[in-house]
């Protein structure tokens, strides 16, 4: 029986399930994203899938859930594992093994109990650590991993002195990236976008945000959900997407910012939502971008359907964007290098996360986001990349965490903390992803290092050297 393909290939309907196809053919199978299905026919607790390589696959149906505890794979021989349970710290544990169960970690146990604490299921894997460092998968709560063209031209710009601002409010910088992403075609935009996956992965992140932004017109920027949603359906990193309909405002509507900020709300907010598109709306508080009212409009329609919010707030001037962040329960406000006292403590009264991309404040040559008075505030603190073609194109988190550690006076522990259980909470996955414990999702980075610490240490230099996702290996280098 023939069965529906969906997602432009990312997954197919199979009775009232939706599978993707990563969990179809396994996160390691999968070329690094660029995979799609073509056809697909169910066989007997089978299915047969066409592949867009040319092949074709007999891959057996997920199995229904079960309640055995065998393991499928064990890490083993950690040097220092970072589970990151508890309040303050990594949550560190030495000389430790962790046993996991399919997707999931079944316990964390001493290494000399490693092959025994559980029965081991046929063909279970034992990955060596080699006394290295374990980490949660990374998460990187802020990205937009789906754009055409780049800006290079732009960086020499900026390198010979003109301001992000400026290019800006010339046309170019943002609406620059739109008329390229404009003229691709899904098919281009995915492929770049599961590249853009590739890339993070390389450094260690196991789940990312990602944001539309770069097409500014309704059914451009559902298509950039779309090609969102196809390019995590294919790659192993998960990715959780927020609609940026109010990135700038589009040039078709210089004139006319009411109808802009309406189509928005009244349109793309509600079809993206109902759509299951995404999970988040985020807007860009800023001189040249949106007022505070403006995104109080937008956000309030995001709130209606269900979504939750996020807010590019404070990154060069002061609009106040955090205030209204809090008010309205956000779920993070990002940026913040001209943050004030007040916003700070609003900050900490709330629950809303500080995220800071010490990537664009580098970049765009801003003071540097005030990340120790906000954590001395008792204010969540998460680090993000800001993957992006304009102001921060780096996919390294662990440089994030070096540039937290050096300038931005947070301690190797917050910058920890601030890439993986921080950074999921900011998300709503805190009690999925972010730390390392019995029932949580199974993703682990094996660092070939000595100590927690010489990861920020070694800036701009990458020490992962095994990435795991959903109880898989998706990564492996070799030793040096
Ligand atoms: O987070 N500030 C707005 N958005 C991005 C930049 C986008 C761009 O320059 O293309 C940011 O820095
Ligand atoms: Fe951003």
């Amino acid at each position: 029986m023939d069965v529906e393909v969906l997602h432009h290939g990312g997954a197919v309907q199979v009775g009232s399930e939706r599978l993707r196809l990563k969990d179809l053919l396994g996160p390691d199978r999968l070329q690094g994203g660029g995979l799609r299905i073509k056809g697909a026919r169910l066989a007997e607790h089978s299915l047969w899938l066409a592949l867009s390589d040319g092949t074709e696959h007999q891959v057996p149906l997920p199995p229904a859930k079960t309640t055995d505890r065998l393991a499928t794979l064990i890490v083993r021989n950690i040097g220092q594992l970072l589970t990151m349970q508890g309040e303050g710290g990594v949550g560190l544990v030495a000389h430790a093994a962790v046993v996991c169960c399919r997707e999931h970690v079944l316990e964390v146990v001493p290494d000399r109990d490693a092959l025994s604490a559980v029965a081991l299921a046929p063909g279970c894997r034992v990955v060596d650590a080699c006394g290295g460092v374990v980490s949660p998968g990374l998460v990187d709560p802020h990205t937009h991993p789906v754009f055409g063209g780049e800006r290079s031209v732009e960086f020499g710009l900026k390198a010979a002195g003109r301001s992000y601002l400026e290019i800006h409010k010339a046309g170019g910088g943002i609406l620059s990236t739109v008329r390229s992403t404009r003229a691709a075609t899904f098919d281009q935009l995915a492929r770049s976008c599961g590249a853009n996956l590739t890339r993070l992965l390389a450094w260690g992140v196991t789940t990312c945000e990602g944001k539309s932004g770069y097409d500014l017109t309704l059914e451009g920027e559902l298509r950039l959900l779309e090609v969102l949603r196809t390019a995590g359906d294919c790659h192993p990193v998960d990715l959780h997407a927020t609609l940026l309909g109010a990135h700038t405002l589009p040039p078709e509507y210089i004139d006319e910012r009411e109808a802009y900020v309406e189509l928005v709300a009244g349109q793309m907010v509600p079809r993206a939502a109902a759509e299951g598109l995404c999970r988040f709306c985020d807007a860009y508080c800023e001189d040249g971008a949106f007022t505070p009212e403006e995104v109080e409009r937008i956000f309030r329609a995001a709130q209606a359907a269900g979504l939750g919010l996020r807010l590019h707030a404070e990154q060069f001037t002061d609009q106040h964007g955090t205030e209204l962040a809090v008010a309205l329960g956000a779920a993070s406000a990002d940026h913040l290098e001209a943050v004030g006292a007040a916003a700070i403590e609003a900050l900490a009264g709330s629950r809303t996360t500080a995220v800071l991309l010490p990537g664009a404040a580098l970049a765009c040559r801003c003071p540097w986001p005030p990340a120790r008075a906000l954590l001395d505030a008792g204010v969540p603190v998460a680090l993000g990349t800001d993957l992006n073609p304009g102001s921060s194109m780096t996919s390294s988190l662990p440089l994030m965490m070096s540039l937290a550690c050096m300038q931005l006076g947070m301690t190797c522990e917050e910058s920890w903390r601030a890439v993986t259980c921080v950074a999921a909470a900011s998300l709503g996955l805190g009690d999925q992803i972010g730390r390392v414990a019995a029932g949580l999702q199974a993703d682990l980075v094996i660092f070939d290092a000595p100590d927690y610490r010489y990861i920020p240490y070694h800036y701009a230099d990458n020490h992962a050297r095994v990435v795991i996702k959903r109880g898989r290996v998706v990564l492996e280098r070799q030793r040096d």
